[in-house]
């Protein structure tokens, strides 16, 4: 067969594969540029494991010094007031003292360090310091909780509403500005779960929950109840709402609505992920203009694999 030569017939076969082979290559690309977007996700969420990882390092280190400084406080404390009841009856007996040269010394000194100043002013420093100790102490141990970095990885009983308070206050600064937290919260019994694992879940969607309100100000609210054996919490938002079109594929790993750099996409699928480990569920309702509805559903005891 003469290669030169070719019938019109096969002439068109070929064009038809060079372009199925253009096409095929057009996808390739496409693919690659996807694959590597993703690798750039998955290394974001390494690396946002890895400060997780440093943060509750950290937190376990300032635990206890925090620990004695806050022991050491209230001692303290107690030493002042002595002091004062001491300082009070000194002043009492300033009067014996009338005309003495020590008098007007310590009626000199008074002023210098304007004692008067001094009482009114050490109470409100000390309860300041007591309410900035007390915040540090709340965010280390609230770190603590959420990394549960003394237990890794180990099914406990563990009370969810525990683990839903501790997540509020890390991610308050993500939400304050956003929406109001309403508790509703039922009468559950603790679960079997991998608490710092649930504290993702209710992270991701308290925080997609705030991400959702774009009005001036919205509303948060947590339910939580007991049904049939198994606990359910709610997370619902009054904020824009998923599309019909994507509500099927919000679950999706990188799947995202939001602009480069707010989303990764990743959020809704490890908490998939983490509910199906528990052998739980999460169904979502959501209307576009009123809100978002997700409902965790979890059985009370872990239910060991194979
Ligand atoms: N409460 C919600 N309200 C509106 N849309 C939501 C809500 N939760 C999730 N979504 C949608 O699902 C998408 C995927 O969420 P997620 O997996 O957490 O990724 P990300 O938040 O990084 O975009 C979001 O981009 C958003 O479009
Ligand atoms: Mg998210």
């Amino acid at each position: 067969m003469d290669f030169n030569v070719q019938s019109p017939h096969e002439d068109d076969a070929m064009d038809d594969r060079v372009r199925e082979l253009l096409r095929a290559n057009e996808e390739l690309k496409q693919l690659n540029a996807r694959l590597s977007d993703a690798q750039d996700k998955l290394m974001q969420s390494e690396k946002l494991a890895s400060i997780g990882q440093l943060a509750a390092g950290v937190a376990h280190e300032i635990n206890n010094p925090i620990g004695f400084i806050f022991s050491n406080f209230t001692t303290l404390e107690r030493y002042l007031g002595d002091l004062f009841q001491m300082l009070q009856a000194y002043e009492e007996a300033e009067a014996a003292l009338a005309g003495s040269p020590i008098l007007a010394r310590l009626q000199m000194l008074r002023v210098k360090i304007e004692l008067d100043f001094l009482k009114e002013d050490i109470p409100t420093l000390m309860n300041e310091s007591r309410d900035g100790i007390s915040r540090v102490r709340n965010i280390v141990q609230n770190l603590k909780d959420f990394s549960r970095v003394d237990t890794s990885q180990k099914w406990v009983r563990a009370d969810i509403h525990h683990g839903i308070d501790s997540t509020l206050n890390i991610v308050n600064n993500e939400i304050k500005y956003q929406a109001d937290v309403v508790k509703l919260y039922g009468d559950v019994p603790d679960i079997e779960c991998l608490p710092s694992e649930l504290n993702q879940v209710f992270m991701n969607l308290l925080v997609n929950a705030a991400h959702s309100i774009q009005r001036e100000r919205g509303t948060i609210t947590i339910r939580t109840g007991t049904q049939d054996e198994q606990v359910w919490i709610e997370i619902q938002d009054d904020g824009g709402g998923i599309a019909q079109e994507n509500l099927s594929r919000i679950f999706d790993p990188f799947f995202t609505t939001k602009p480069v750099g707010k989303g990764t996409g990743l959020g809704l699928s490890l908490s998939y992920g983490i509910v199906k480990k528990h052998h739980g569920q999460i169904d979502v309702t959501s209307e576009v203009g009123t809100g978002t509805r997700f409902r965790v559903t979890l059985p009370v005891h872990h239910i060991e694999e194979g």
